[in-house]
């Protein structure tokens, strides 16, 4: 991997001391580039914060509630001032954050957390940095949809389906509306990609669910958590340069929509 694909750039990861986010952040540090995690989990983003300061890289972090415009405009504004700049934004936070799947199990306050947090807290932290993307001459931000966002999964439920199919239109907008500022925005589908949090879901499976769940999959096995890293970071890099307002769909041809 070229160790200076992202020498230079500030980058910031909300929900980057979660499975992905923090896998992305340790390869962000390893090409060269500038960290500032936004997590509501303060220890997590303590620990990794010295993890990548310890590999040698610049790395800050903010406890923030990506919900809160207040907080995040105020965390985005310290982690620019220490970074030097923000160039590129990793709108990780999200999931189904352990609501529940059945429509007779979900409440108001269910759907209302799974839509604020994907989808309001990608509008908040979207928002507070292209000020920042204007002043620097361009920038890049990266949503997270989800395989669950593009077609009717039967691993989550509805307001997980809302909010991440919902994701894709504030990606599709925002693209055509910033532009001119050279600022791309961009959304990224994964397919299930087995973090901490979710392998042992998978392990507890039964072996035939297994196989039904790798047996949808063309590519024939789960993938590698790089194997989202990568996708994302080509998407925040120069190689994408000419690239917005799409979707990256990264499933192993799980699903292969027109
Ligand atoms: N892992 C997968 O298989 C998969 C598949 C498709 C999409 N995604 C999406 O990728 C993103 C990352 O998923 P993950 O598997 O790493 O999840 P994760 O649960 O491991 O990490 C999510 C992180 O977001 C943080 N967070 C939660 N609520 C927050 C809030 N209000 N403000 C700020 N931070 C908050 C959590 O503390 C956690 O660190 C999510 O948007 C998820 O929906 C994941």
């Amino acid at each position: 991997m070229n160790t200076e694909r992202l020498k230079g750039k500030s980058i910031l990861i909300t929900g980057g001391a979660g499975g992905l986010g923090s896998q992305i952040a340790r390869s962000v540090v390893a090409q060269g580039g500038n960290v500032g995690i936004l997590d509501t989990n303060e220890s997590a983003i303590q620990t990794l914060v010295s993890e990548l300061t310890s590999l040698g890289g610049r790395a800050a972090g903010a406890r923030v509630d990506v919900r809160d415009a207040n907080s995040v405009n105020t965390a985005v504004s310290e982690l620019a001032k220490s970074l030097g700049s923000v160039d590129v934004l990793i709108a990780a936070a999200g999931g189904s954050l352990g609501t529940p799947r059945d429509l007779d199990d979900i409440s108001d306050e269910d759907f209302d957390l799974v839509l604020d947090v994907n989808v309001k807290g990608t509008f908040n932290c979207s928002r507070a940095v292209i000020p920042f993307m204007k002043k620097a001459g361009g920038g890049s931000i990266i949503t997270f949809s989800s395989i669950g966002g593009r077609s009717a999964s039967p691993v989550t439920g509805v307001p997980y389906a809302t909010a991440k199919a919902a994701i894709l239109g504030l990606t599709r907008r925002l693209a055509k509306e910033v532009g001119e500022f050279n600022i791309r925005v961009n959304a990224i589908a994964p397919g299930l990609f087995l973090t901490d949090r979710l392998e042992g879901m998978f392990n507890e499976m039964s072996k035939s669910d297994q196989s039904e769940v790798i047996n949808a999959i063309p590519l024939g096995r789960m993938p590698k958590l790089q194997e989202c890293v990568d996708p994302v970071l080509f998407l925040a890099s120069d190689e994408s340069s000419y690239i917005t307002g799409t979707v990256l769909d990264v499933n192993g041809g799980r699903l292969m929509p027109n």
